[in-house]
This record gives C-alpha cells, structure tokens and sequence, in this order.
C-alpha cells in the first residue's frame, strides 16, 4: 500500500493532508524519514508519527441495541443516525446490515465489511429475522397459518415466504422472516387488519441480541459470531 493511502486509513488525515504531514518530516518508516506520498510499504514496515505507532484500522464487526426515535442511515436527517450512538473511530466508513424503522427497537449489526454485509442480506441466505410485535388488536385464530403459508402485501405482487409466527400473548407475537421487505412487519400484521404498536428486533441469524446491552448501547461481536452470520452450517 502507498504511505499516503496507509496515513489517511490509518488517521483521520485525508490523503492530502497525509501528503503534508509527510512533507514536514513528520513520518519515519522503520526509523527512516520519509516524505514521498507514493512510497510502497511492505507487511511488517513500521511506521510513526511524531515516534506515536500508527496502525490500519481493521474491519469492524458491532451489534447495537437501538433505541425508538434514531435511523438506519448514515448522516442524520429527520431523526439522528444510528450512528452517532457510537464512540468510535472513523465512523463514517460502517453502515448498517440492513434497516430498522426510525420506531423499531433491538439488534441491528454495524460494520465497514461490505461482502459480509452482502452475504448476510442476500435473500439466496434465507436468513432468519425474528422480531417481537405488540399489536392493537388481538390475534384472530388462523393468523399462524396465513403466515405460514404466506400473505399478498398491499401493493406487491408476490406474498410473503412462509414466516413463523409464535403467539406471546393475546396482543404480543414473536415473527420470523427471512425476506427484508419495506416495512414488511408492519404491512404483514396489517393484512390481517391489524396495527403494530411497538417492534423489537431479537436476533438475526445464530445472533440474538445481547441481553446486557441497554438501548443505545453496542458491542463487537466476537468472532465466532462474525463467522457464524456468514456460514453455511448455521442456514437451511
Ligand atoms: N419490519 C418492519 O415493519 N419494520 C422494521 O423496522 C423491521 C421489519
């Protein structure tokens, strides 16, 4: 990689800042000052910044349990983004897999890991969506089976895959799906003439949210857990 590419990856400097900062003399690359912007660097080159170690930032893999009232999107807008909810550094390279509605509570994964991202919202995945709705009315009998066997959504032309729906209580259900449709939900409980007045998001995959996190607060996920969203051994 370029010196120059590495200095503005590896800070917050952009790449022509980076190529200022190295024109004052500022870097050494294994105890040598260099100032060439193109110079290459080799896998285990050492570089500094005023003696300080500098290093790349790698891929970032978090799971964060999101509060009502902020956006899956990058940049605020009518509501703050999700991610001002996060203490880290170069934020604006992660995105969100996937989206929550500004209402929607619970888990929703953060990364800067685009093929990652792909492979877990590929609909080829079938990846499970499990969500807990409250609803204003209550569940007429034969709600498992239309969901079950699918249900034609206002304004699209195909229904819905077979989804399980698990019964809580009269007005409380657990849903898993594995599609993404907009607001998909809240337009299925609405097929059946019913609203959904709160939704929380408890797992996506082998990932269920972690039970110590309070709204608005993230972790990293470990690494078994990066793993098992995109491995096979975890999807039908
Ligand atoms: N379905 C919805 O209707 N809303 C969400 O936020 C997620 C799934």
């Amino acid at each position: 990689m370029r010196l120059d590419r590495f200095l503005s990856e590896s800070t917050d400097l952009s790449r022509s800042d980076a190529r200022k900062v190295l024109k004052s003399g500022e870097i050494t690359v294994n105890g040598e000052v260099i100032t060439k912007g193109a110079y290459i660097l080799n896998e285990d080159d050492v570089v500094m910044w005023d003696e300080e170690p500098l290093a790349l930032v790698g891929l970032r893999y978090l799971m964060l349990n999101k509060p009502a009232g902020y956006e899956c999107s990058l940049k605020n807008s009518l509501y703050p983004s999700v991610m001002t909810l996060l203490d880290i550094e170069k934020r604006e390279r992660l995105h969100t897999v996937g989206r929550l509605d500004v209402d929607t509570t619970g888990l929703i994964l953060i990364t800067d890991d685009g093929h990652w991202t792909h492979r877990i919202i590929s609909p080829k995945q079938e990846c499970d969506k499990v969500y807990v709705a409250t609803l204003a009315e209550p569940l007429p009998d034969h709600a498992e089976r239309l969901f079950q066997e699918g249900v034609l959504l206002n304004g699209d032309d195909k229904p819905t895959l077979p989804a399980v729906l698990e019964r809580i209580d009269e007005r409380t259900a657990r849903l898993t799906i594995q599609e993404g449709r907009y607001h998909q939900v809240k337009r299925m409980f609405a097929s059946l003439g019913n609203l959904v007045l709160t939704l929380h998001r408890e797992r996506i995959g082998p990932v269920a949210l972690d039970a110590d996190l309070a709204l608005g607060e993230s972790r990293y996920l470990t690494p078994a857990e990066v793993q098992a969203l995109v491995s096979d051994e975890f999807y039908p």
